[in-house]
């Protein structure tokens, strides 16, 4: 029998924190081996805000590293970038014609982006949901592993599938958002307030490229109290949220004997911050070595591409082929 497709774009934004680690990436390489998977960097995405050309290479090839060494295998998945498969973009020019100005407008995430930069709500914003359909829809993909705030955009490719089927005839599946269930796990960030982002408090979050000294010195900043005064207290959120982290990567018996601790109020926060920068360390380490070692190579992130732009292409064009046939152009 073959096997379900399953299709994911990488925004090309920044570096790669744990958050990201532990809520998306962990989840691809799980899905590498049951699925056939097409995952992609999203530059094309990226240019609703005219990012400086002399940034998008090397940020294409980080997200390439970043993937490749937390453990996404080339030879496995199509590991490719968007705009090198043209078929997406046609597929989008002819979806564009089944999207409405109206439900456009609509979509949440658009609605930010006018908050956000008035200055700029181009057509490319708008129509975003219309590229992330065609991304999907070039290889007939069934289901999506992608975060809550993306799950109206499966809708919508959902319906703009219905919509070419219903006018042109079967040609598209309708997708699903993948939902991870109890593995989407959210990555607390280290001051006790939200999760690790990006865009927010850098030095509340980890990224997979901070050196040892540096993630040791975030470690040892994460907000604590002086402990506990009863036994078996209630933890206040800040707490939970090292132990949380302690358990990403400490081994259990330690997270036990810290927990044991804070129940008999003899915790230490000193030390255990201490144990879970080692760990972190230890963690992150092997990692960021990689991404370096990668990223000196560049021939062999190029291969990567290559490649991965391929396999794309094989699958892009079928479908390509058979929505021109659906529409009629077939002129010789
Ligand atoms: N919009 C997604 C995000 O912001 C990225 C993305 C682009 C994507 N195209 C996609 C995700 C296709 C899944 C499938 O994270």
């Amino acid at each position: 029998m073959s096997k379900e497709i399953v299709v994911s774009g990488i925004r090309s934004t920044g570096y790669l924190h744990l958050g990201n680690y532990f809520g998306a990436i962990r989840n691809y390489v799980k899905m590498q081996e049951e699925y056939n998977c097409y995952f992609f960097v999203a530059d094309y995405h990226s240019l609703t805000t005219h990012p400086d050309p002399k940034d998008l290479k090397a940020n294409v090839y980080r997200v390439v590293a970043e993937n490749v060494a937390c453990g996404l295998d080339p030879e496995k998945v199509a590991l490719y970038a968007q705009s090198d498969v043209p078929e997406i973009p046609e597929l989008y020019l002819m979806l564009n014609m089944m999207a409405y100005k109206g439900e456009l407008e609509k979509v949440p995430t658009f609605k930010d982006k006018v908050r956000q930069q008035p200055e700029n709500v181009n057509a490319g914003l708008l129509t975003y949901p219309v590229l992330m359909a065609a991304d999907i829809m070039i290889h007939r993909a069934v289901k999506v592993p992608v975060g809550k705030d993306q799950e109206q955009h499966i809708e919508m490719t959902r319906n703009f599938a219905q919509r070419f089927n219903n006018r042109y005839g079967e040609l598209f599946p309708e997708p699903q958002a993948f939902n991870y269930g109890s593995t989407l796990v959210k990555v607390p960030s280290l001051d006790g307030t939200g999760k690790m982002s990006k865009s927010e408090n850098g030095n509340a979050t980890l990224y997979l490229a901070d050196s040892d000294e540096l993630i040791r010195k975030k470690v040892m900043k994460a907000k604590t109290d002086s402990g506990p005064t009863e036994p078996n207290s209630e933890m206040p959120e800040y707490i939970q949220n090292i132990f949380f982290l302690m358990e990403l990567v400490s081994k259990s018996d330690v997270t036990e004997s810290f927990r044991r601790a804070y129940n008999e109020c003899t915790i230490r926060y000193g030390d255990m911050k201490k144990q879970i920068a080692e760990d972190m360390v230890s963690f992150i380490r092997p990692k960021r070595e990689q991404i370096e070692y990668l990223l000196a190579n560049e021939e062999g992130l190029k291969k990567i591409l290559r490649n991965g732009a391929e396999k794309a292409r094989e699958s892009a064009m079928k479908t390509i082929t058979e929505a021109r046939k659906l529409i009629g152009i077939n002129y010789y």
